[in-house]
């Protein structure tokens, strides 16, 4: 799938959990009319979770089912897809990848809230600490797509999605149909 064939880019935002993925893409999916493809939550939908992990209180992805069932409408273009990992991901789908972080006070904060606690808490903070999801993207994508945006505070969202809303008018601009 080449980027020319698509009519509007696709977008990846990744980052530890509590960074505030869900946050920011669901305002720029309704400022962009962008589709936000919250990852959990289709997988869910879609019977694409495999067994349970008690101590992660979490399932892992049947991803071969899930990328199937994606590949069309990201083939389509016009995505935004949240999640905390780019791992599973072909490098082909996306024309931009962000990768949230905050500071480990904001997040440790951010993830009690969510009731996170024991060893799930420990590692999502050692996760950001050792900026595993920004190293995981330069590997898995090309350097110069891949940008970090800090997203402590809400003068960062909206600064982070002033960002955003620019590149995507220059993608527009430099790929506008003839
Ligand atoms: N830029 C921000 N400034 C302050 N609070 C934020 C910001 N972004 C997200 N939050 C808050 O942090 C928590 C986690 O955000 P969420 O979007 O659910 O993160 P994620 O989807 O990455 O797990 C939520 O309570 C949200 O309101
Ligand atoms: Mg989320």
């Amino acid at each position: 799938m080449e980027t020319r064939s698509r009519t509007a880019p696709n977008i990846l935002v990744t980052g530890t959990p509590g960074v505030g993925k869900s946050t920011l893409c669901e305002k720029l999916s309704e400022a962009t009319g962008l589709k936000w493809l919250e990852i959990l939550k289709i997988a869910k939908e879609n019977n694409c979770l495999e067994e349970y992990d008690p101590v992660y209180k979490c399932c892992t992805l049947d991803e071969d089912k899930l990328l199937d069932g994606l590949e069309e409408v990201m083939s389509a273009g016009g995505n935004i897809v949240d999640y905390h990992s780019c791992e599973p991901f072909p490098e082909r789908w996306f024309d931009i990848v962000f990768v949230l972080q905050t500071d480990n006070t904001t997040l440790y904060d951010r993830l009690i809230g969510r009731g996170y606690e024991g060893i799930k808490l420990a590692d999502n903070i050692d996760c950001e600490i050792f900026q595993i999801v920004f190293q995981e993207a330069k590997s898995s994508y090309k350097s110069n797509i891949v940008h970090r945006l800090s997203n402590i505070s809400e003068e960062e969202l909206e600064n982070n999605l002033q960002r955003i809303y620019g590149w995507l008018q220059q993608w527009f601009y430099e790929n506008q149909l003839p």
